[in-house]
Order: C-alpha cells, then structure tokens, then sequence
C-alpha cells in the first residue's frame, strides 16, 4: 500500500497538481506517466506559484523522489530549463529518475506539429505545439528515439537518419518547409546525453521495490479522462493515455498495484483547443466565469472555454477509471450566483440521454438539459472543514457527488496549499 493515481475527470486542468501536491510529504515517489510537456500544472506554494510542464509536483516536496515514466515524452531541453528555473528559486532537482525507455521530443516532432496543424486548417485539433502528438506516432510507428539512445551515438545516429529521411520529403514536399538536417539534430541531442545520465533508472523496478517496500507511490495523471486518446473525444484528443490505466502502462507497474484512482474536478467545465463541449457559454457567463477562474492556460496562455458542470462528463470518466474519490476544485470560483446549472442530461435531436452517448456525432449535437441549483454570495476561501460551507454550497457538492457517482473526498477553495477541506483522507 498504496499506489494512487490522480487523473482529470474532464478535459484538463481540474487542478491536478495542486490536488496531488495536497497529499505532501506523505507521498515517497511522485510519478508522471504520460503526456509532455503539453501539461501545465500550477501550484501555489507559501505564496509562491511553480508552473510544471514535464516534472512531476511531487517535486516540491524534498522528501519525495520524482520520477518520470517510459509513458511520458521528453523535451529535453524543456526538461532541463524547467529544472534550472526551479533551482533558481532553491528547488534541487538532483534525485529525479528517467524512465531509459522514455521517448524523446525532437525539434522534427515540433515543427511537424505546428505545420500539421496549419495545414489542417479548419479541422485542426488546437494542440499545444510541443511536439506531443508527432513524438506518440512515432512511438507507435517504432521509429523514435528513447533516452537510452543517447548513450549509444552510431545507433542514435542510425535512428535519426532513417526518422528523418521520410519526414523530410514531407517537409519538403508537402509542407514546402525546410528540411531538418539529421546531423544538427542528433549533434544536440547528444548534447544532453551526459546531464541526463545520473538521472537515468528501471523505474518499473523501482516503483516495484518500492511500492513492496510499503511506500506511497502516487502517480501523477496529465490531460484528462476526455483527452484520452482511447477514451477522449476523437480526434480532439491528444496522443497518449492519460486514464488511470494508463500508469500501468506508463510506469510498468501492475493493476494489483493501483488502490486508489482519484478523479479531479473542476467545480464548472472548460476546455482549451477544439472539440465538443456542450455546456460551453460563449455570453457574458462564460466571461465571468474565464475571468474569476483565471482561466488561460497555463502552458499556451490561451483562454480556455468556460461553462457549467457537465456531471455526465464526470460520471463518464468515474465509471472508466473506477473513481474511488473526486477531488472538487475551484468551488470558490462559483461564489456570487444566484442560481448555478449543472448539466444532467442532453437532449440530441429530440432523444434524452442521460449517460454520454457512444456516438461521437451524436455528442457533438448534444444539447445541455440543467438542473438549476441555488448559489450562495458567502466567502468560501477560508473555510476548511464542510460544515464551514454554506448550507447551497454543501448543498451544490451533495448533488455533484450524487451525479457523479463516487465520493468527493476533498474540495479547493483556493489556489494555495492550504485552500483545501478534506472531508475524506487519501491517504
Ligand atoms: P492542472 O493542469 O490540472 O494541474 O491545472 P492547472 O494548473 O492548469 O489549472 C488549475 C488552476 O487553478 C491553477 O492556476 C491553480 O493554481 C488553480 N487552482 C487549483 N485549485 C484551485 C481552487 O480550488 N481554487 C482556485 N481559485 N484556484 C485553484
Ligand atoms: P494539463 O495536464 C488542457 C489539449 C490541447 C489540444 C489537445 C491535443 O495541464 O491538464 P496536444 O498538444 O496534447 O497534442 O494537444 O489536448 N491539451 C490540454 N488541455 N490541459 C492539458 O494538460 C492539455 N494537454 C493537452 O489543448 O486540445
Ligand atoms: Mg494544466
């Protein structure tokens, strides 16, 4: 005991890194599993705010080791800015492990992703542009590079080469861009062969040990349930498995190995890039609610789209992920509504759903059918057990848990560390 995951229960940036960072220095490994450096996972800490792409939140706790997971795609250069920033400010660093079998960001990747992007056009996904998505094809296309690469220069030389040979003709002929000259390329990856050495680990082996050793290893979910590549609204998804699941895969641990999966919620919805979202506001509540929420992305500073909560988008990702709790965040966001809609239904061309429908057309045509519940105008910042809530806002949290299917073990009431009740320990 215990493996816990931490996932998004809705299209990404719940507030997974404060929720994870909320379980402190109780946690002995903190481990990312999938996605990149597409993440964005803000912590406030003793007033302080830390913005991480690629290292796990774990990070700030000294007692905790990092660790990043064969599932997750590194940009190296990405990864070691963001370990010079944090050091900047007193953060070591210096214990993270690396996954050997973790697969590299190269700068193809990223000028593949925004070329591809543009040529789109219209039916563009809106990605972040890190590269993501083009560095999962060619995982899956058995053409990447993995860290251990690094440590072999003729086998790195070999796999860039033949990367790139096809990618160029693209680039060239397709795209009408430049072509990416091979030896430039693995001359800068070697570049971090040796910073990244010490780093590197079985780390499958050691979550093993460890997790057999009784500590508590939580793995820390990126993107969110409706992102999954599998599970997500296809195509506007992105290219891994961020699902509870996926941190099987991810760090090779087993599914015996997983006791509890904590879905993270926002109080309302949003969403950046494109795809459905039905209960999205594109009027002045969707205004009000980007404007309190704060709600640019944390990676591309793009304003996320902003409406009520989808409890059908929830439920959905509680039943994949077998939810043991939800951590509710940004309920103090809600604060100064009179009456406050929550989704629990759709209307799709006349017919009620009141599960998501399997079809992806038919979802893109679902209409929102609202419960309308009461608000509250109290200050709900400083509270921090669930009795110090107002009796609509304990009200509002009763029929989410309701609605969703599984428990609300804790509840953000605020950016910071301690902006938090825990009506469930996780621990
Ligand atoms: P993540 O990607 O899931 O880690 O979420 P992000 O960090 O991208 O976005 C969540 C934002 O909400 C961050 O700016 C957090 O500091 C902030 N946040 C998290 N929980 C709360 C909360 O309970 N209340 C408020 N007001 N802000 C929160
Ligand atoms: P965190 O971990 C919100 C979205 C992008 C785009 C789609 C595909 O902070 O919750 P990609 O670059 O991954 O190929 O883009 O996925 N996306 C996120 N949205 N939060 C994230 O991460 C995201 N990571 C990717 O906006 O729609
Ligand atoms: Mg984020």
């Amino acid at each position: 005991m215990p493996g816990i995951v931490v996932v998004g229960a809705q299209w990404g940036d719940e507030g997974k890194g404060k929720a994870t960072d909320q379980l402190g220095d109780r946690v002995d490994y903190c481990v990312r599993y999938s996605g990149g450096n597409n993440a964005g996972h803000t912590l406030v800490v003793n007033g302080e705010r830390y913005a991480l792409h690629l290292l796990p939140s774990g990070i700030l706790n000294p007692a905790c080791v990092p660790v990043i997971g064969n599932g997750v795609v590194v940009d190296l250069d990405v990864l070691f800015s963001e370990i010079e920033g944090l050091a900047s400010r007193g953060v070591d660093a210096s214990h993270l492990l690396v996954s050997a079998n973790a697969h590299i960001i190269t700068s193809y990747h990223q000028v593949i992703d925004k070329v591809t992007e543009r040529f789109l056009g219209k039916a563009k996904i809106g990605t972040t542009g890190r590269g993501v998505g083009p560095a999962y094809s060619d995982k899956v296309n058995r053409i990447g590079i993995r860290i251990q690469d690094l440590f072999d220069e003729s086998i790195l030389r070999q796999k860039v080469e033949a990367s790139l040979d096809q990618k160029n003709h693209l680039l060239l002929k397709v795209y009408n861009r430049r072509a990416l000259d091979p030896v430039q390329v693995t001359e800068h990856l070697l570049s971090h062969a040796e910073r990244i050495r010490p780093h590197v680990a079985d780390v499958s082996r050691v979550l093993n040990d460890a997790l057999d050793a009784d500590k508590v290893v939580l793995f820390e979910g990126a993107q969110a349930h409706h992102l999954d590549v599998d599970h997500g609204t296809y195509p506007y998804v992105t290219s891994s498995n961020p699902i509870a699941a996926g941190a099987c895969v991810g760090a090779g641990v087993g599914p015996t190995r997983i006791n509890r999966t904590v879905g993270i919620a926002k109080a309302y919805t949003t969403r950046v890039g494109e795809g459905p979202m039905p209960t999205e506001l594109l009027g002045w509540e969707g205004e009000k609610l980007r404007t309190d929420g704060a709600e640019f992305g944390t990676t591309t500073g793009r304003k996320r789209r902003c409406g009520w909560f989808d409890a059908l988008v929830v439920e959905s990702a509680t039943k994949a992920n077998a939810f043991t709790d939800i951590f509710l965040t940004k309920l103090d966001i809600l604060t100064g509504w009179d009456k406050i809609p929550v989704c629990v239904g759709y209307d799709v061309n006349g017919t009620r759903y009141d599960t998501m429908p399997i079809s992806q057309s038919d979802f893109h045509h679902a209409t929102p059918i609202y419960e309308e519940l009461d608000g509250w105008t109290e200050d709900i910042s400083s509270c921090r057990t669930f009795s110090d809530l107002p009796k609509n806002t304990q009200a509002y949290v009763q029929r989410l848990e309701e609605l969703c299917g599984t428990r609300i073990s804790g509840i953000g009431v605020g950016p910071s560390r301690e902006q938090s009740i825990t009506i469930h320990d996780l621990l």
